[in-house]
């Protein structure tokens, strides 16, 4: 069994911080967001994984995931010169995958408690796939599924108006290499790409078994600034252990779940948990509240922040309360005391301020 991650695409709702970055870099309490992919594959027991990316994130990607030692993997790098979609992301990695089963895992999902299982059940049976589905509460901005009497999949509609069920189409897919055939025989959908919904469709209609998992647990596709920061909440809720490797002043005070790392200095704060604080971080006259994780290098004077995450040697001084904020590497909030009432701002393409 082999595994492919997902991660061209352009990542435009995550502008503009994904113009110097891909998302799937992006940090989730501090660790970048395919980290936590290629763990949960790792722990699957699958080795050999190709890394499917664009000629503008390779380099990136690259440098940060490198060739996999780090997880006990091998990675192979494929470039999909353009995001022709899911199936085409297949299509191109195809001789990769030989005639092997395989695990496609988009790059930017997180869902709990891991596939092993999952994979080990798939590895064993016949079936030509397996789609994992999630119960959620208006399900018409995703594929949707529905069931037969046996639990196996029926039908996948993509994104109706009038939803049959309540079950989304969860971006971990396994399948054999009779999807390969699938995919030669499906068009590019209204939006111009080939879809996978399309070609497990045709694996439905060519007579084949495809199996279904509904999870039980969360699942999260971290497209949007918000889904960082569920996603973030999320795995600070369930992870973060308390963990004070760095400097912390007899005057602050920590309570809860708080990982501050070995070389962050915490000086007259109050830190409430869950939060992380990372490495080389000064935090000094702030109240850090829960769900915030606070990048390397990142420093905070006389701030209030909460639920928030902060990407990497942020700046922000004497900007009173700041929530619900994605903030990019080497930004800087601050404020000039000089008595006058107005914003001056020196912000990218496609920044987002809200006052
Ligand atoms: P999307 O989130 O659908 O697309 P995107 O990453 O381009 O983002 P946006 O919509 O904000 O522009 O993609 C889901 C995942 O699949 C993501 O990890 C990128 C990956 N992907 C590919 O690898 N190749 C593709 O052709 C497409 C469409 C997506």
């Amino acid at each position: 069994m082999k595994a492919i991650i997902l991660a061209a695409g352009k990542g435009t709702r995550l502008r503009p911080l994904t113009y110097t970055t891909a998302k799937h870099l992006l940090p989730v309490a501090n660790k970048p967001i395919i980290f936590f992919v290629i763990d949960q594959i790792a722990r699957a027991g699958i080795w050999d994984i190709g890394l499917v990316v664009s000629p503008e994130n390779i380099d990136l990607i690259k440098a940060a995931v490198g060739d996999g030692s780090r997880w006990g993997v091998r990675i192979t790098y494929i470039i999909q010169e353009q995001p022709k979609g899911l199936a085409h992301a297949v299509s191109v990695a195809k001789s990769f995958l030989g005639a092997d089963k395989f695990l496609m895992f988009l790059g930017d999902n997180l869902i709990e408690g891991g596939v092993a299982p999952l994979v080990e059940k798939f590895e064993r049976g016949a079936a030509a796939a397996m789609v994992l589905l999630k119960e959620v509460a208006d399900p018409r901005q995703f594929g949707v599924a529905i069931l037969d009497e046996r639990g196996n999949l029926k039908q996948l509609i993509e994104k109706p108006k009038e939803p049959p069920t309540n079950l989304a189409v969860v971006g971990v897919y396994m399948f054999s290499h009779k999807v390969h055939d699938a995919i030669a025989k499906i068009k590019p959908s209204f939006r111009g790409e080939l879809e996978i919904t399309d070609a497990i469709q045709e694996l439905l209609s060519a007579g084949e078994e495809v199996q279904a998992k509904v999870l039980e647990g969360w699942w999260l596709d971290t497209g949007k600034k918000d889904d960082i920061l569920e996603a973030n909440r999320v795995v600070l809720d369930e992870y973060a252990t308390r963990a004070i490797h760095g400097e912390v002043s007899e005057d602050s005070k920590i309570t809860g779940r708080v990982e501050v790392a070995k070389t962050a200095k915490v000086i007259r704060s109050v830190i409430r948990g869950p939060a992380v604080i990372g490495e080389g971080a000064v935090v000094e006259d702030c109240f850090i509240g829960p769900f915030t994780a606070v990048g390397p290098r990142s420093v905070l004077k006389n701030v209030i922040i909460e639920h928030s995450v902060l990407v990497e040697n942020c700046i922000l001084t004497d900007v009173g309360r700041v929530e619900d904020s994605l903030i990019g590497r080497n930004a800087k909030v601050t404020k000039v005391a000089d008595g006058r009432d107005s914003l001056r701002l020196l912000i990218g393409d496609d920044s987002e301020v809200q006052v």
